[in-house]
């Protein structure tokens, strides 16, 4: 091969699009430290993916030792200890009866993996997701997304067999949260009744906590209601924990603030592994049996790496008592933000659970509340410049979030507040607004 004399140089997509200018140099526990010399109190964890922090050194040594022993273990071709050790391990945290794990790489996977097993198990077609979730950006997963038409917009036809519900999304109605369930629930029924027969339908997907849709907590009675719904008519319910779950919001998995409800398929991922790609999906093993054996797998699922990372990550999330502190500090989070906050015309709704907060943004035309996509893209630029990486959300694009690691600390959660105060104060001042 001859070198050409003028060597092309590449460029990255433009498929790419970035919420922050920031280059990474190195980045420890809640810290991010740029090329340009800066540091950033990191709120946005890779998207909820670092849940013991950046480099948790108890992560990077496990990582490290597995380096040495195995790194590509393919899993239908050899098996390996971390990923058996990670499974007994997961065995302890999962709910009871979801009792047999199978592994991807990404939440998207996982998701197609839950979907292919709901309708291999029940031979049914239908999957009904509700308004605003997401799981996804491969094909299968975008077209159970409905977080905005970015992620399933130009590249129909996407795949058959999903309805959408309601979601109970109370403030958007301008209604209380009971009356938002009430509603959510009956258009559910009459979906079922008029359009989505119960005896073609394999599976309700949620989320615990809508994420990329806006950062909406899912009520506890809606879950129910859909848990209800799902054993009188034989569907399978099934809790999308990508990125509320693994501690985030307060307990280990998001639908746990719903009492005694347990899903028939987990799917995990995200804070998982804090940061190595591995996801998961788990269901009782009478469930799992009904997929037909070799209908899943993959090049790279499961890596050993990654499961080393993974069991480091639980037994870092139990010795220092991440779920606990998530909690503590979310509350901290969700009452500091709403103080700095409340006065702001443009601050519709501040909300959360545990380290999940989002702040929606909206004009006013009279009475009537209209989504701010502009203040909340302001509000999140100017954080970065204040040393706060932040992100937005919403099928509206309207709401900034806030989603710190576990291991965060009160005084960086103060930190925090004080630099998305000065960066609602920046855009305030400049738009004569919020
Ligand atoms: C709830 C939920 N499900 C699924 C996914 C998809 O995960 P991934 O981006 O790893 O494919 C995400 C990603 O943000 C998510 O938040």
């Amino acid at each position: 091969m001859t070198l050409a004399a003028t060597p092309q140089t590449a460029s990255l997509s433009p498929i790419l699009k970035q919420a922050t200018p920031v280059v990474v140099d190195h980045a420890l526990g809640s810290w991010i430290h740029g090329t340009d010399g800066h540091s950033y109190l990191d709120f946005t964890t890779g998207i909820g993916v670092t849940s013991t922090g950046h480099c948790h050194p108890r992560v990077v040594a496990a990582a490290q030792e597995q380096c040495t022993k195995i790194i590509h273990a393919q899993y239908t071709t050899v098996m390996h200890q971390p990923l058996l050790d990670l499974t007994e391990k997961l065995g302890a945290v999962l709910p009871l009866g979801l009792d047999s794990v199978f592994y991807a790489n990404s939440g998207s996977e996982a998701v197609e993996a839950a979907v292919r097993l709901a309708r291999m198990a029940t031979a049914k077609p239908n999957i009904i997701v509700f308004q605003g979730g997401f799981h996804g950006r491969t094909v299968a997963a975008a077209s159970l997304t409905s977080a905005g038409t970015r992620f399933s917009a130009g590249f129909s036809p996407l795949m058959g067999g999903v309805h959408m519900a309601p979601f109970p999304y109370a403030y958007r109605y301008g209604w209380n949260d009971d009356a938002a369930i009430d509603f959510a629930l009956k258009e559910l029924d009459y979906l079922l009744a008029s359009r989505v027969a119960p005896n073609d339908t394999a599976a309700f997907l949620i989320e615990p906590v809508l994420g990329d849709g806006g950062y909406l907590p899912t009520p506890p009675r809606f879950l129910a209601g859909l848990r209800e719904r799902a054993d009188r008519h034989g569907i399978l319910l099934i809790i999308d924990e990508v990125q509320a779950g693994f501690g985030r919001t307060g307990k280990f998995w998001g639908h746990q603030h719903a009492d005694d409800l347990t899903p028939d398929i987990l799917i995990t991922a995200k804070g998982l592994a804090s940061g190595f790609p591995i996801s998961a999906i788990a269901a009782p093993t009478e469930l799992m049996s009904q997929a037909w054996p070799g209908s899943q797998g993959g090049t790279y699922g499961g890596n050993a790496v990654a499961a080393a990372a993974a069991i480091a990550t639980l037994d870092v999330i139990d010795d220092e008592d991440l779920v606990e502190n998530a909690r503590i500090r979310g509350e901290q989070m969700l009452s500091g933000i709403r103080s700095v906050t409340a006065g702001y015309d443009a601050v519709g709704d501040v909300r959360g659970l545990g380290l999940m907060v989002g702040v929606e943004f909206v004009s006013r035309d009279g009475d009537v509340a209209v989504p701010d996509a502009a203040t909340a893209l302001a509000v999140q630029q100017a954080t970065t410049r204040h040393g706060l990486l932040t992100l937005t959300c919403g099928p509206e694009a309207n709401v900034v979030r806030l989603i710190p690691a576990l291991v965060v600390t009160e005084h960086e959660i103060a930190t925090g507040i004080e630099r998305f105060s000065a960066a609602l104060s920046d855009v305030a001042a400049r738009n004569d607004g919020p």
